[in-house]
């Protein structure tokens, strides 16, 4: 019993993270806003978190879904991009809706494009040989993928290949480059993955992280939100504003009103307050929620 207190003491998760890239800074602001304390100086790879069961190696994207399968880390935060074309073999346990983007093929803007069958035959350049390749074969497309590792959009317009495969987020590489999006492979966006089958004591860690990331992600998609109600409309508003069980109702100072208090998703956001303002709602204000436990 003490010794096995003893291991579930010792347990350390390893989790990898982009050294570099599109997913590094969110990454760590994620981390932060979960309560993970560490200070990690220049370059240094390999940090112990001082506050949680935790080590964190900071490595190159495209080796990470290698070191969760070999066992080198047992979780990383990594773009679901990536996990489809090197790590299909390991799980998603939590998207982190961030880092959202899209693998696309993309031609020069002077194309005039028919359609898929614009591929036949092409070289296409990309660094996602094994999601392309599957798409083409499941579109029955016969055309030679030119693997590179970086600057794919340059491709066309040096002659190395007729159009590109690769991610897509704001659109502006393919506008610099004179290129344009025509077909679009997968979403993607940065989440939380494991390999199969983690001990039981580092699945505890892991099942406690990703219990405060979901606190951090819940709070990011909703509002607190506060407004005063004339009483002969709360029952209206109630059906508006449910809440987590249901909304707070305070009488204010002034007779016949009272205050509501009740949160709301973001998304929801806009059409909610409309609905609100045309039942006789007034000072509203809406908070930013830092946690949120469900
Ligand atoms: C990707 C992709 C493009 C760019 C597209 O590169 O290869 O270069 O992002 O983004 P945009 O649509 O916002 O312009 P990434 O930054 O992931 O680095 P990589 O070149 O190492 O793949």
């Amino acid at each position: 019993m003490e010794k096995e207190k003893e291991q579930r003491e010792e347990a350390i998760l390893r989790m990898a993270l982009q050294k570099s890239g599109r997913l590094h800074d969110d990454s760590l602001k994620l981390l932060h806003e979960a309560g993970i304390r560490f200070s990690n100086g220049q370059g240094q790879l390999k940090v112990r978190v001082n506050n949680f069961p935790l080590e964190l190696l900071f490595l190159r994207n495209s080796d990470i879904p290698n070191y969760v399968r070999d066992g080198v880390v047992d979780v990383a935060i990594v773009g679901e991009n990536l996990l489809v074309e090197k790590g299909d073999d390991l799980e998603v346990v939590l998207k982190l809706g961030f880092a959202r983007c899209h693998l696309a093929l993309a031609v020069p803007k002077a194309v005039d494009y028919p359609g898929l069958s614009w591929w036949n035959g092409k070289r296409i350049a990309t660094s996602y040989p094994h999601t392309l390749q599957k798409f083409l074969k499941e579109h029955g497309i016969e055309a030679s993928i030119h693997t590179i590792s970086g600057s794919v959009e340059i491709a066309p317009n040096i002659g190395l290949a007729d159009g590109i495969c690769d991610l897509v987020s704001s659109g502006s590489t393919l506008l610099q480059n004179r290129l344009k999006e025509v077909e679009k492979l997968l979403d993607s966006e940065a989440v939380l993955a494991t390999r199969p089958g983690l001990e039981p004591e580092k699945q505890k860690i892991l099942d406690d992280l990703v219990f405060r990331m979901k606190a951090v992600l819940t709070a990011g998609n909703n509002k607190y939100v506060l407004l005063n109600v004339p009483n002969d409309r709360i029952e209206a508003i109630k059906k508006i504003l449910p809440g987590m069980k249901s909304p707070t109702i305070l009488p204010l100072a002034e007779s016949g009103w009272s205050s509501v208090h009740s949160v709301i998703r973001e998304d929801d956001f806009w059409e909610v307050i409309d609905q609100l303002k045309a039942n006789g709602a007034q000072g509203i204000l809406i908070i930013p929620i830092e946690k949120m436990v469900i």
